[in-house]
């Protein structure tokens, strides 16, 4: 099938290379001439384990093709909108301008293919009501129909995510008419004269739906809260733990314990109970406050007030994180600090309100000399933080250190051997502010060790 996708940023890059894998033929574009440059010429522009790898096959095979003008689009029957809607600049909102840019662009072309049944499928994060929103404009051209379809991919597992994930959600205009039309039993061929849009998604996923993937239609706005709600509970998840974490501190009690057992109830499940220095990157911090923004719009602010308080606990680790680093340096004035890592987390060179940068930066407005090292990030750091000092040598960064602060669990940290650290450091300081590392060995060997909500 002939498939565009709009906006290759993280999501929608990830999601032309998987399309084009998948056998369809795919033009992406943007806006950022480089990025398309870079991306035609094979060249990621982000670090995401086994991208590179489709990206090249898509171009080598002739399926992938990349763009910057709208015109390149008009004969695709499937659109993805795969547009940032970061937090905005005034407010908690989300900021849908890329969106709505996109869509305005968009109506330009397709009256080309006008009554022959054109498909836009939104995979953008967006306050519930958006999609009808757009569906009323996009819908007045003959033929042509909207759904919304969220992205629930990770980074570092984004391939993955996207050829093999959990489950698949359509939100459409109509979901009576899409149940009528056999959507709800699985294995049944959609009726295409009554939902046409969830039989042409249907064609263009076939080969991940024949896996087996579970595949769920629903109304916009149910299918626009199933992303943000999903992004909700992983933060609260995370925060929740963090919550203990401060208790444990409190009482001398240890807070991975508390995860693996409580973990092992399966109505709570271990994942994401990992306590530290909390949640940062692209969505969990921008998509709560959008979640939140929206919620007061609606006149039921108060339904997600505990929101506040998650957002709040985790911007507490950070700070608590630079509070224990004075406390075992007696005061950061001039004091030498090495931050492990920059990005918001391992086997990803994204820094998007990267809580180890955040804390880097705090080290170093309170008067630390802050070097910050990262197997991937760095370039990124640089951009966003040029005044902090990046080193790309993990000894070289180490050597001299008064303090080693580990904030992204980064493999080759987590292997650290400690008495060799230690030969190349000032004095023996730690802070495992990811709970990663075996603190009993790295004591043994000689190290001050501080951990977040262990004694
Ligand atoms: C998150 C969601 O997990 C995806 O499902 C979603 O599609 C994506 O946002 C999005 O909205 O696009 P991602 O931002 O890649 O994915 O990162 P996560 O793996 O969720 O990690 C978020 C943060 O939580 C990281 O800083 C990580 O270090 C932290 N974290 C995670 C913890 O502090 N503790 C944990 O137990 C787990």
């Amino acid at each position: 099938m002939k498939i565009s996708v709009i906006g290759v940023g993280y999501l929608g890059a990830v999601h032309a290379a998987s399309m084009a894998e998948l056998g369809h033929e795919v033009i992406g574009l943007d806006v950022d001439t480089e990025r398309i440059q870079r991306l035609a010429a094979g060249q990621p522009p982000f670090h995401e384990p086994g991208f590179e790898e489709i990206l090249r096959r898509g171009i080598e095979t002739g399926n992938l093709r990349f763009t910057t003008d709208y015109a390149d689009l008009a004969d695709a029957e499937v659109h993805f909108l795969g547009l940032g809607t970061p937090q905005r600049a005034d407010g908690m909102g989300a900021d849908l301008s890329y969106l709505h840019a996109a869509v305005d662009s968009l109506l330009e072309v397709l009256p080309a293919r006008a009554g022959q049944g054109t498909l836009v499928v939104g995979k953008s994060t967006v306050p519930a009501g958006t999609a009808r929103a757009l569906a009323d404009r996009i819908e007045a051209v003959d033929g042509a129909r909207l759904m919304w379809n969220p992205e629930f991919l990770r980074e570092g597992f984004a391939v993955q995510d996207t050829i093999a994930p959990d489950r698949i959600v359509y939100g459409v205009r109509d979901e009576y008419a899409a149940r009528a039309a056999g959507t709800e039993e699985p294995g049944r061929q959609v009726d295409r004269a009554r939902a046409p849009e969830v039989a042409l998604l249907d064609a263009v996923y076939a080969r991940i739906l024949e896996t087996g993937v579970p595949r769920l239609v629903m109304g916009f706005e149910t299918a626009e809260l199933v992303k943000v709600s999903a992004n909700a509970f992983l933060a609260t998840k995370i925060s929740f733990i963090n919550a203990i974490a401060e208790i444990c501190e409190a009482t001398g009690a240890d807070v991975t314990d508390i995860s693996r057992a409580i973990g092992m109830d399966d109505r709570i499940g271990s994942k994401f109970l990992r306590a530290g220095v909390g949640f940062g990157g692209g969505c969990l911090p921008k998509d709560i406050r959008a979640f939140i923004a929206s919620a007061e719009d609606l006149g039921v602010g108060e339904a997600l007030g505990f929101l506040r308080e998650v957002d709040e606990l985790n911007e507490r680790r950070r700070v608590h994180v630079v509070d224990i680093a004075r406390e075992m340096l007696g005061g950061l004035e001039g004091r030498r600090i090495t931050v492990l890592g920059a990005a918001f987390k391992p086997d990803s060179d994204d820094v998007r309100d990267s809580p180890a940068l955040d804390v880097a930066n705090q080290l170093q407005v309170a008067g630390a000399d802050v070097v910050v090292t990262d197997p991937e990030a760095l370039d990124n750091a640089a951009r966003r933080a040029p005044h902090l000092r990046g080193v790309a040598d993990l000894d070289d960064a180490l050597t001299g250190a008064d303090l080693v602060v580990l904030l992204t669990e980064w493999r080759q940290y987590r292997d650290l051997d400690p008495a060799a650290v230690a030969s190349r450091v000032a004095a023996p300081r730690l802070i495992d502010g990811r709970n990663v590392l075996p603190l009993r060995a790295w004591r043994e060997a000689g190290w001050e060790v501080r951990a977040l909500g262990r004694p």
